[in-house]
Order: structure tokens, then sequence, then C-alpha cells
């Protein structure tokens, strides 16, 4: 098992390169499936995310391979024969559950287990499946899996979606891309994520229209080819780093990044008074000694990204003040906040809401990564505590950062990986 040993160190400085989007290239990887030809796909964030995708696609019969730079990955799909996902696959990553509607679209059928992934409540897919059904899908379910199965080929169909689900919008979205007639989503999600997927698919020769708007319209086509694309820069990485700025009191540059899509995050940023400057591609974050305390809910884009939650925290545990954060979209997305006490914050937690009582001093203690972003928010935390940080479990970070600790290390951090 490896760990992060982080030790205190200086403020950050200098400039860091963001990779492609998780949350981009695990659904564009499923639609590559609706192909009948190659897709290769640039800017991959090659992560363990990423490699489970690719092995479960690979384990449905399609080539994959990662370019030697491994920031490109070509997937031909047109030797598919099985239409069943594997457990182990499946459990290591909700996000297998986006084959489901590639697979059915194009082959009639699909037998999922279902989902794992992040330990953050429990996090159901009845709105994907309720998608599948009012397009003619028949479900089924028993001994852990979901099974699908269309006799004829997917029917358009108004859906509407009692949640902004962003799984539920893609995977839906892409059965209607290769279905009868036209699909309308209601209450889709507007995730950047979705737009980037929705682009792709228009490439390969989808017709839809309002991706990015609250109203998707699909209409269904024949076939669909092969297609190069190139994926959105991680907001959530970028994120990530900009409070790693913040937190130490540096002076960072992110590069490869859309400044819109950080909105959310540069408006909290600059209220906690963190200077952010945007420029067409990059972001300049600079802070001073003194944060501010902000209060901070979670919404679905174009509000404050949940995957974002625990680094504010972090950050929120050295402002002046009394700060109070509101998890909106997942149930237990807290449980991060214990570790933080043991290196000495001061946190209490009343349902969805975590009160935080800012004081500029953390102490470096050993710490477990409970999921991806609770993990990342230890590392922040660890940038800023005195002493040194140890934390365990780093599988977790490292599903959704790529080499965060070389590319921390660039910026000035005293940050080792140790096998
Ligand atoms: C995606 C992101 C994840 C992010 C989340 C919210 C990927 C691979 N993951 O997850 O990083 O935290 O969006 O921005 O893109 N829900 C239901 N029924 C469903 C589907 C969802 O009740 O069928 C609920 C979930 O339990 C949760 C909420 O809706 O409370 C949001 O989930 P959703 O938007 O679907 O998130 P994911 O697509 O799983």
């Amino acid at each position: 098992m490896s760990r992060l040993i982080i030790s205190y160190g200086v403020p950050l400085k200098g400039e860091v390169r963001i990779s492609g989007a998780k949350n981009s290239v695990l659904p564009i990887m499923a639609a590559s499936l609706l192909a009948d030809s190659q897709s290769i796909i640039e800017e991959i964030p090659y992560l363990n995310d990423v490699r489970v995708m690719g092995d479960l696609i690979n384990s449905l019969g399609a080539s994959v391979n990662f370019s030697n730079t491994k920031t490109t990955i070509s997937i031909n799909p047109s030797e598919i024969s099985n239409t069943t996902a594997p457990y182990e696959l499946v459990n290591k990553m909700r996000a297998s559950f986006l084959i489901m509607g590639p697979l059915l679209a194009k082959y009639g059928a699909a037998k999922i287990p279902l989902p794992g992934g992040c330990a953050i409540g429990s996090r159901p897919v009845d709105l994907h499946i309720k998608g599948f059904s009012a397009m003619g899908a028949e479900i089924t379910q028993g001994h852990g899996y979901i099974e699908v199965k269309a006799s004829s080929r997917l029917k358009g169909s108004k859906i509407y979606l009692d949640f902004p689900s962003v799984g539920a919008t893609e995977n839906i979205m892409m059965a209607a891309a290769l279905s009868d007639g036209q699909t309308i989503i209601e209450n889709a999600a507007i995730e950047p994520e979705i737009v980037d997927l929705a682009t792709y698919l228009v490439t390969m020769g989808a017709d839809i229209k309002g991706a990015g708007t609250d109203t998707i319209r699909i209409n269904g086509v024949d076939r669909l080819h092969g297609a190069n694309h190139t994926v959105i820069p991680d907001r959530i990485e970028a994120g990530t780093y900009m409070v790693a700025a913040a937190i130490t009191g540096g002076d960072v540059k992110i590069d490869n990044v859309v400044p819109d899509h950080l909105k959310p995050v540069t408006a909290k940023l600059r209220e906690a008074g963190v200077e952010v400057a945007e420029e067409l591609t990059s972001v300049h974050v600079k802070a001073g000694d003194n944060i501010k305390a902000v209060d901070i809910k979670t919404h679905p884009y174009p509000g404050f990204p949940t995957d974002m939650q625990a680094q504010m925290t972090s950050l929120m545990t050295r402002a002046e003040g009394t700060s109070m954060v509101i998890e909106t979209i997942f149930e237990n997305r807290f449980m991060y906040v214990n570790e933080l006490k043991r290196m000495g914050a001061n946190i209490k937690i009343e349902g969805r809401s975590a009160i935080i009582e800012g004081n500029p001093t953390l102490l470096g203690a050993q710490v477990k990564a409970t999921d991806l972003r609770a993990g990342a928010a230890l590392v922040l935390a660890g940038l800023a505590a005195e002493g040194i940080t140890e934390i365990t479990d780093i599988e977790h970070i490292e599903r959704g950062y790529v080499e965060i600790h070389n590319k921390l290390k660039s910026l000035g951090a005293k940050i080792v990986r140790e096998e």
C-alpha cells in the first residue's frame, strides 16, 4: 500500500498544468462503444479510473490501446462479443455503469453489477433505469446485477429527471443517440462534462441540441462512427490546485484550464480574500496569510461543486472566523472531517452541514484517505500543517489526480510518495 508523506513547507510557487477531465473521459470512453469504428481520445488523464474503464471496455471485446505517452487512447469497439460487465471491475468504479446506455442502444442488452465507487452515501441508479425503461427497455434486477434488454431499437421518449443527475443525463443521452425518433431530456444536468460528451457524440454523427442547458433534444440516428476528440481540462483538479495555492499563502499559475468552468470556485476564493486573475487558458492564484471565513453550499453546476467541498473545508480550517459548509448533493460526504480533526481542526457536523471554527494552526498527523476528494482535502491540510502528515490509502486520491506528488513537488511542496 502506498502513502504520501508531506512536511510543512514553503508557500507554493510556480506553474502547474492541469490534465484532461476524469469525469469527461470516462463517459466518452463509454460512448466510444456506440461507434462501428475506432475513436482516438486525446488529453486523457492516465488515472486508475481510466485504466479500469479501459479494462472494462476491453473485457467486452473492444480493443483499447494507450499511446506511449499515456495521453491518448484509441478504442475500437467493432469486435464486441459480450454485454456482461465483470463484477471485479464495476466494483472498483461507479462510473462503470455508464456503459449501460451504449450497450443497450447498440447491442440491445447489458448486464451490469450494481455499481461501487466512492463511499459517499447511497448512490442509486434509478434515474438511469427510468430513462431506459421509457425508451422501451425491459429491466430485471437480481443477484447483485441489473439487466436491461430491448427486443427492437430503443424508441425516443420525453424524459423528465427528478434531479439533474450527471450520470443519468449522460447514460440516457448516449442511448438516445442511437435510437429511433426524438428523445427530450428535461431537467438535464448542465455540467461542462455533459457538453464535452455531446460534442464527441456529434463528431461521431449524432444529432444532439441543447447540451449545457436543462433541455437536451436528441434525434436518434442509425449509425455512429469513430471520431477523434480532445477532452476538456479537469475543473476539479484545477480547483484543488487553486486551493493548494490559497492554503499555503502561495502564488501559482494554473495552466490548461477553462476559467469559466472554475467560476464558482474562483468566486468563493475571492470572497475568502484570495486573489484570482483569469487569463484565456489559465488562472493565477495569489494568497496572503489571512483567509476569511466564507459559507459554502454545494449545488449542481453552475453552483459550487460537491467535488470541491472537502478541499474548501480544509481551507476554512485555517480561516479567520466561523464558516459553514452545506452539502446538498450527496449524503455522507463529511467522512474526512474526523481525519481533519486529528490534525487539530475544529469542525462540528450537524446533518448535512459542517461548522468550522477557523484556526491558523494545523498539526501534521497520520491520516487516511476515505475517498477521492476527501484524500485531496487531507493533502491540502498536510501542506499547511506544522510537522509531518502521513496519508495512507492514497489509491483513492490517485483515482482522480494525475501525479499529484510530482505536480505539488514542482511547486515547491515537500512531498514524497512511498510504496
Ligand atoms: C458525477 C461525477 C461525480 C460528481 C457528481 C455530482 C462522474 C464520473 N462523476 O457523479 O464526481 O460528484 O457527478 O457532480 O462524472 N441520483 C439518484 N438517482 C440516480 C442518479 C443519481 O438519486 O439515478 C442522486 C445521487 O445519489 C446523488 C445525486 O443524484 O445524490 C447526484 O448524482 P449524479 O449527478 O448522478 O452523480 P454521478 O453521475 O454519480
